[in-house]
């Protein structure tokens, strides 16, 4: 079977990593314009780099909540099935488990890349990039984040990630956010959908099969990863 995960910041919340839309969320701190756009970037570069150099600081001091290394275990556990994840965030809480297959829609904190090329990407681990630190092309060095106002390249991935999937698994994300948002409405009719997160009932009815748990992420999995087994066993 095919099983994929579409999480976003909810998944990491109880790491202490602080979701964007939720009250007390990075966006009331923050104006998204400014350091999550292309225009921010084109702007005031200085704020921009502050504000993920502070992001992957803070990386480096948190820790995979059980959600993660549950979600990990199931993938080494279930080799049998192809299990992927699609992920709207930056961190790497997941491959610190193990978890591998991992799609990156939004980019990576531990990441920079040219400002000329998306795909032109450098590993940098939690170092800080500074005005002056340069890619190998010879433009600034940036980080490797997809910004509003810029296309999505890993939609491609995600959309073939999901082609024929049997059971999608939405965790901690309030949807809001597009093209990522649209997968779940690509998927196939006798896809099963698990949501996971705290105001799932807020979230749009799209269709029948949807099974909803209203509970954080590290509360809920061990409803998600049963419900998992016995959708697999049915089978
Ligand atoms: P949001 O902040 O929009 O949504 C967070 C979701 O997590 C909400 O649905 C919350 O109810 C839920 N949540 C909060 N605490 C939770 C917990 N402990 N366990 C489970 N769920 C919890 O975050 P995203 O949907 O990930 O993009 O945001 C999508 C994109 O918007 C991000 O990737 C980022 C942002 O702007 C960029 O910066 C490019």
């Amino acid at each position: 079977m095919k099983i994929v995960f579409f999480t976003g910041a909810g998944v990491s919340a109880e790491s202490g990593i602080k979701t964007f839309r939720d009250s007390n969320g990075l966006w009331e701190e923050f104006k998204i314009e400014e350091v999550a756009s292309i225009d921010g970037w084109k702007n005031d570069r200085e704020k921009v780099l502050a504000f993920y150099n502070a992001r992957r600081k803070q990386l480096l001091t948190v820790q995979p909540n059980k959600a993660h290394k549950e979600i990990a275990n199931f993938q080494s556990e279930n080799l049998q099935h192809k299990v992927v994840m699609i992920t709207q965030n930056v961190d790497d809480l997941f491959e610190r488990c193990g978890m591998e297959k991992i799609i990156h829609l939004h980019g990576e904190l531990t990441k920079g890349q040219s400002s000329m090329c998306p795909t032109c990407t450098v590993d940098i681990g939690y170092n800080d990039i500074k005005i002056g630190d340069k890619h190998e092309d010879g433009s600034q060095l940036r980080p490797h984040i997809v910004w509003f106002g810029e296309a999505v390249p890993k939609m491609i991935d995600a959309y073939k990630a999901i082609d024929d999937c049997d059971i999608f698994v939405v965790i901690g994300t309030s949807l809001n956010v597009y093209p990522a948002a649209d997968l779940l409405y690509q998927l196939d009719l006798k896809c099963k959908i698990i949501i996971l997160d705290p105001n799932v009932n807020e979230l749009v009815n799209i269709r029948p099969n949807i099974y909803k748990i209203a509970k954080t992420a590290v509360n809920g999995i061990d409803e998600v990863i049963k419900m998992l087994y016995e959708f697999t066993q049915e089978n």
